[in-house]
């Protein structure tokens, strides 16, 4: 039933006849505005991640304005409001230390002011978690408007990808297989438009998360950052909510096991980040649903990876896009979904997909010429990882996925950075690289540094991929056969701390398997003389981060954000 105008939340700002409310009045009649141009109308919020440093939102500020567009044409009253950008391009220690204050600055700026409904504009990775999150926990009709991604990178002919390609030619630039000249030219190439990294990385992953989640309008998640149809969508978002609104259509009314068991099988079909795990544990945290590890690995197994993508396969995101794009994808595996979810189209997710059609096998491959039979990501166990680690095998070179090698140790990044190149280091292609202090406390904030470098002496001598151990994470775009998220983290004293150069490691992909060989009685000795580093931060955010966060298998979220009851609206007066 359609809500009526006393029922929209901002008729507490706009409608009553008070005193505040003359100067809620006054004030929007300040900026120009009529009573007839706000008042009785759903007030949409629209949080724009758009900054100067927000590379991959370079466009937002004309997409605002086109959310705007339909918001005014459906009968609403568009607002809008400026959030942290979070973006991955320059943040350090790592942005993922602010996707929680992303999504406590979302929920607070819905919750504080006048808002009946939100369209929530993001793209890069942790804006997606970010913005989701505290749309999730103030449970306000809420569309999700993804950045799209950047057009494929070119460079002497050669097409480039995000992230992916960076890690390989750097490779080959250790190596003296690349002179300065072509490094520079790459540099010009590689990001050649706005929008979001164009390889199935974190980006990519949580967009087509939100959209299977039911969060994005249908096809919203596939289309490049620059095409019309991205600006059209942008309109189509704003003329939606605004009917959501009246529908009273919410997160809550959405999410459900089964859709996130339809994202997780989603993930697994794409080849998608290693992230996406951390971050849709965080999201279903906040719709009050338990993602246990093991589920993801469930769905892995019986999910085959169809999407042809990088760095997991060959193509990119634009010609993901015109293969027919996510609905396309989802359309091959109708089987393993969950079809009547909901999503904020009002559509369920099989209405939704009816008329998808793939329209190139070779970037979107059938179920049954997969790229690998199974999902993109493995969960293993072990006493190393009692709680859980996570490794992405279709990135990783085969032959290292069942392993057995010594341990060469590394106390934190600054040690890997002073140590990894040294001509010295005893390490070959058989050694297991293990960074420590890497984690959520650690790092700070879980840095993407689980990719550790491959020592220049065996890049010289042609190895491009080895067995590497690390509490931290990965990037999306990254390859590798790199275990990641090891948790309980090292910094807390998890098993990881114990690790010393040439303990013997094993890796056992299909086993699950991540196994320390050092006996019970040397660890308990390594454990009663191991001592805490102290903490990072004496004082602000750092400080609230570092007394809330959970561990990489609760999602790193706050536990003060995750499900509880419902944080009371403000008082009127
Ligand atoms: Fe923004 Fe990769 S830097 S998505």
């Amino acid at each position: 039933m359609k809500k009526s105008y006393e029922q929209l939340r901002s008729h507490r700002w706009f409608g009553a006849n008070d005193m505040r409310s003359f100067g809620h009045r006054s004030r929007t009649k300040q900026m120009g505005y009529a009573l007839e141009d706000f008042q009785g109308k759903p007030v949409i919020a629209i949080v724009n991640t758009w900054s100067d440093l927000a590379t991959c939102h370079s466009h937002f500020r004309t997409r605002a304005e086109e959310v705007k567009r339909g918001v005014w044409q459906a009968g609403g009253f568009p607002v809008e409001l400026p959030a942290m950008s979070v973006s991955e391009t320059y943040m350090k220690p790592s942005p993922m230390l602010y996707r929680n204050f992303l999504a406590m600055e979302t929920e607070e700026l819905l919750r504080s002011q006048p808002i009946d409904g939100v369209v929530l504009m993001g793209g890069c990775d942790k804006t997606t978690p970010g913005l989701l999150m505290g749309a999730i926990s103030m449970n306000l009709p809420s569309i999700y408007f993804p950045a799209g991604p950047m057009l494929r990178g070119n460079w002497n002919g050669k097409v480039l990808g995000s992230g992916s390609d960076v890690w390989k030619y750097w490779a080959e630039k250790k190596a003296g297989n690349i002179s300065d000249c072509e490094w520079s030219e790459m540099e010009d190439g590689i990001a050649r438009s706005p929008g979001h990294c164009m390889t199935m990385g974190t980006a990519s992953t949580m967009t087509a998360i939100a959209e299977t989640l039911g969060l994005s309008l249908p096809g919203a998640s596939s289309i490049p950052a620059v095409d019309a149809n991205h600006s059209r969508m942008a309109t189509q978002c704003g003329r939606r909510v605004v009917e959501m609104v009246w529908e009273d259509l919410k997160p809550s009314d959405i999410l459900t096991v089964e859709s996130f068991e339809n994202a997780i099988t989603a993930d697994m079909a794409i080849g998608g980040s290693t992230n996406a795990i951390i971050h849709l544990v965080a999201l279903a945290g906040r719709a009050g649903i338990n993602l246990d590890l093991k589920k993801f690995d469930d769905i892995s197994q019986h999910t085959p990876m169809i999407a042809n993508l990088r760095p997991s396969g060959e193509y990119l995101m634009e010609d993901f896009y015109y293969a027919g794009g996510l609905r396309a994808l989802l359309s091959k595996i109708k089987d393993l979904l969950k079809l009547d979810t909901k999503t904020v189209s009002g559509e369920t997710l099989g209405e939704s997909l009816a008329t998808a059609r793939v329209t190139n096998d070779e970037v979107i491959r059938p179920p049954g010429n997969p790229v690998s039979l199974s999902g993109g990501t493995a969960v293993l166990y072990g006493n190393l990882a009692p709680d859980g680690a996570v490794i992405k095998p279709t990135a990783a070179e085969p032959r290292l996925l069942q392993h057995k090698g010594p341990a060469v140790v590394f106390a934190d990044y600054n040690d890997l950075s002073a140590r990894i190149d040294d001509e010295n280091l005893m390490v070959d292609e058989n050694s297991v690289l293990v960074l420590q202090n890497a984690g959520p406390l650690g790092g700070p904030g879980m840095p993407e540094w689980g990719m550790l470098p491959i020592p220049s002496k065996l890049l010289r001598r042609g190895i491009r991929d080895m067995v590497r151990i690390s509490d931290a994470r990965m990037s999306g775009t990254a390859y590798g056969a790199c275990v990641l998220h090891v948790s309980p983290e090292s910094f807390i004293g998890g098993p990881l701390a114990l690790v010393r150069d040439g303990d013997l490691i094993e890796l056992d992909v299909p086993a699950r398997k991540l196994e320390l060989h050092v006996s019970e009685n040397e660890l308990a000795d390594r454990r009663a003389n191991w001592k805490p580093s102290p903490p990072h931060y004496a004082r602000g955010f750092g400080a609230l981060y570092a007394a809330h966060v959970t561990q990489a298998h609760k999602g790193c979220d706050f536990d003060l954000l995750q499900a509880g009851p419902a944080t009371a609206e403000p008082e009127i007066h």
